[in-house]
């Protein structure tokens, strides 16, 4: 099967009423999805593992040195239909393409589908990749609690998994090379006029959790200047953030906050905000969520509220394998350009030669039901797989 009908078998799996989807770690929708990869590993004639992690792996042969091909099959809420599945899908199309030709490979290969890449249940992104490395502790993660405030180690046993197998994973740490096929996301390769791109870097970037405390009080009998409210401070530090961000030509992004109580005739008593910032480079990076920080603190002062900052999730810059990068490129004589979009490959760089195509995208849109790639671009991308599979393997 090609990967555009692939594509299309997972149409249906996790769709939200406004045409995206919500496919979050461990719920029903990535179950559903996990079988459906379980059963192209089997009809494709790779044998299927799964490590302590959640991670899924399908092997082509089986042993040290292995090229792992894949991606994740996680969303974030109300995402699109390629962050992810397009990886795995064209993994899938492209081995099974090479294994019709009765191309014999010289390593064993590998399609690995990454748990939880989007961190969109327990706050840290790569958290499978993360932990198949050794990048977060193992204690650490299965501590770490989900909206409802179940905890990891919760949710993956209610799943009959033991968490207590959860940590680095020796099939990762015995394999030679990792190449990730994903969306573009943004338009970097559209001046080219390229279907396929080859990733140099990503930019450094992370999350942090901000919590904003005051008084809560009565809406109406509280006169103005009597109030303690941390919707104000917030608000002067979103504010901020996008200043700074802008000032710097940087990105910085509060996409998700919490309102206590949520009531609209209270002032609220607590405000809690996430913050993802990205730079391209790390002093960059530190320096603008420092100024951030900076602006929120002043921001309480002012408003008589306090506020605590936390980092969550952090993820350093990112230089993909120079050697392997420019030999993908010279192979499929690709533009090569960098991201500000987060990776299972940006976690694996650190381990092992990684390397990332990326299929155009032609409105750059992504995290969002309209991210999209053409039919035609997505069958170049299985194409361009094909040859860095003979190339490498
Ligand atoms: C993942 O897509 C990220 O960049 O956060
Ligand atoms: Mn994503
Ligand atoms: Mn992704």
């Amino acid at each position: 099967m090609g990967a555009n009908e692939l594509l299309a078998e997972l149409a249906d799996i996790g769709r939200t009423s406004s045409g995206g989807y919500s496919r979050l770690s461990w719920d029903p929708a990535t179950m559903e999805l996990r079988e459906w990869f379980a059963a192209q590993a089997v009809a494709a004639g790779l044998e299927l593992t799964e490590d302590g992690n959640g991670n899924q792996v399908a092997w082509w042969g089986q042993g040290s040195d292995a090229l792992l091909l894949g991606s994740h099959l996680d969303s974030v809420p109300d995402g699109g239909p390629l962050d992810g599945p397009l990886g795995v899908a064209s993994a899938l199309a492209a081995i099974g393409r090479l294994k019709a030709e009765g191309w014999k490979p010289s390593r064993p290969i590998a399609v690995v589908n990454f748990t939880d890449e989007e961190g969109a249940r327990f706050g840290v992104a790569c958290l499978g990749s993360r932990l198949a490395t050794g990048a977060i502790a193992s204690d650490h993660a299965l501590g770490l609690t989900d909206a409802a405030g179940h905890t990891l180690a919760e949710v993956m046993r209610a799943r009959g998994r033991d968490p207590r197998l959860a940590g680095p994973s020796e099939w990762l740490a015995a394999a030679k090379y990792y190449v990730e096929l994903h969306l573009e996301q943004g338009r970097w390769l559209a001046p080219h006029d390229a279907p396929v791109g080859v990733a140099s870097a990503i930019w450094p970037h992370g999350r942090w959790r901000l919590d904003f405390c005051g008084q809560g009080n009565h809406a109406g009998a509280t006169a103005m200047v009597d109030r303690y409210d941390p919707m104000l401070t917030y608000a002067a530090t979103v504010l901020a953030a996008r200043e700074l961000a802008l000032d710097f030509g940087q990105r910085a992004t509060i996409g998700r906050v919490q309102v206590e109580p949520g009531s609209t005739n209270s002032i609220p008593s607590r405000i809690t905000a996430w913050l993802d910032a990205r730079a391209e480079s790390e002093p960059g990076l530190d320096a603008l969520v420092a100024g951030i920080v900076e602006r929120a603190e002043t921001a309480a002062r002012d408003d008589g509220t306090t506020v605590d900052v936390r980092a969550e999730s952090t993820t350093g810059a990112v230089d993909f394998d120079p050697q392997l990068r420019h030999r993908l490129a010279a192979l499929l004589d690709a533009p090569v350009l960098p991201t500000g979009a987060g990776h299972d490959a940006g976690i694996l760089a650190a381990k092992l030669p990684t390397a990332m195509l990326f299929v155009r995208n032609p409105t750059g849109i992504s995290h969002a039901p309209q991210e999209s790639a053409s039919a035609e671009d997505i069958d170049a991308g299985v194409d361009a797989l094909v040859q860095v599979v003979r190339e490498l393997a």
